[in-house]
């Protein structure tokens, strides 16, 4: 067995995707995220909005569907996500925002999202991404970074401690994640304040018995940002692992800016940006292996035909960031990755 799945089994690392619902339907889709993935993500299903579309009521169908599809393909599950400023009900944040929700309702509420969905949940979801994205960029004002949003805007630093005791109360047993981008943010782009900033933050709350086992790097990268470097990468993985934390890569995808005679479905041999998008997808699985305790390692989709990158990335256009292309045929990428394990 040569799939992606089985050869990194030899690592005792999982290999995951994020999956979208309705891709799903397509048996392609479905065969290959079944044969090459032990390790499924919802891509929006298990997102508050999607949860709770209307105050009380919620819509669990989508998230379950998926928990159900995992089980039967022995497949672990990544639960994403708990809190994250993205993605909220209207009926959320509207009320905040006129004042018929108060502060202290607004604590109340979190604590039952998180609460309710964890123990719905619970003894199914392997690793929790319970806080997604806190910290400020550099290119954000003010540029010294800061948490950043509506959960820190509305409560106050105190959400995240309370998300994850909360979530460790819910369900004892899941390995509770805090997720970031730029994480990885060596190399061309050097040191970064946002991994230092994340790095004291946890380290602080740790201390004080806050139960955060699991340090996410989400792994959006971009060949416009060069090659990035295993070693650097690992160092990141490595101050969290001296924490006494696990690690994982979360979202990885690597795309491309579409101009210059770039097209979406280019093959293999024609662009050498997807030469360094499979260097880029490389880099991070390499510092994933070389990290004594990351335990996956997950791309945000798998193939061009469904990814998020060309409907969020439009000035300049962005696209071919995933591992197949939009015919489902492995990229350079895919083999990339596969000789890494
Ligand atoms: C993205 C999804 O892929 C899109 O379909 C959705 O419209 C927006 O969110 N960081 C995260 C993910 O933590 O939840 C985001 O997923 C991508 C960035």
């Amino acid at each position: 067995d040569q799939s992606l799945k089985a050869l990194a089994a030899r690592h005792n690392l999982a290999i995951g995707t994020a999956i979208s619902n309705d891709a799903l339907a397509e048996p392609q889709y479905k065969a290959i995220a079944t044969q090459q993935f032990s390790s499924v993500t919802h891509e929006n299903a298990m997102k508050w909005e999607s949860l709770e579309p209307t105050r009380g009521t919620y819509n669990w169908g989508p998230a379950d569907a998926l928990i159900d599809f995992a089980k039967k393909n022995n497949q672990k599950v990544r639960g994403h996500v708990l809190v994250w400023h993205n993605q909220l009900p209207a009926w959320l944040t509207e009320g905040v925002a006129n004042g018929t929700i108060s502060k202290t309702e607004l604590r109340d509420l979190l604590k039952k999202h998180i609460t309710t969905v964890v123990k719905r949940y619970k003894g199914k979801i392997w690793q929790w991404d319970v806080v997604n994205e806190a910290a400020s960029d550099p290119w954000d004002s003010p540029s010294e970074i800061h948490l950043k949003g509506f959960w820190a805007q509305n409560l106050g630093p105190t959400y995240i401690a309370d998300a994850f005791r909360w979530a460790r109360a819910a369900d004892p047993h899941a390995l509770l994640f805090y997720n970031d981008y730029n994480m990885e943010a060596f190399g061309d782009r050097g040191p970064s304040d946002k991994v230092w900033f994340i790095y004291n933050l946890i380290k602080n709350l740790r201390a004080q018995g806050v139960p955060i086992d699991g340090f996410g790097s989400q792994g959006h990268l971009g060949t416009q940002y060069g090659n990035f470097d295993a070693f650097q990468v690992k160092e990141v993985l490595d101050a969290f692992s001296d924490l006494g934390m696990v690690s994982a890569f979360t979202e990885v995808d690597v795309r491309s800016q579409m101009t210059a005679g770039v097209q979406a479905g280019d093959s293999n041999e024609i662009n050498p940006r997807l030469q360094a998008s499979a260097s880029n997808f490389s880099v991070l699985l390499q510092a994933c292996l070389l990290n004594r305790n990351c335990l996956s390692y997950t791309v945000w989709g798998f193939t061009d035909k469904h990814s998020w990158v060309p409907t969020w990335f439009t000035d300049p256009p962005e696209g071919l960031a995933t591992l197949y292309d939009e015919n489902y045929q492995p990229k350079r990428a895919y083999n990339s990755i596969k000789s890494d394990l």
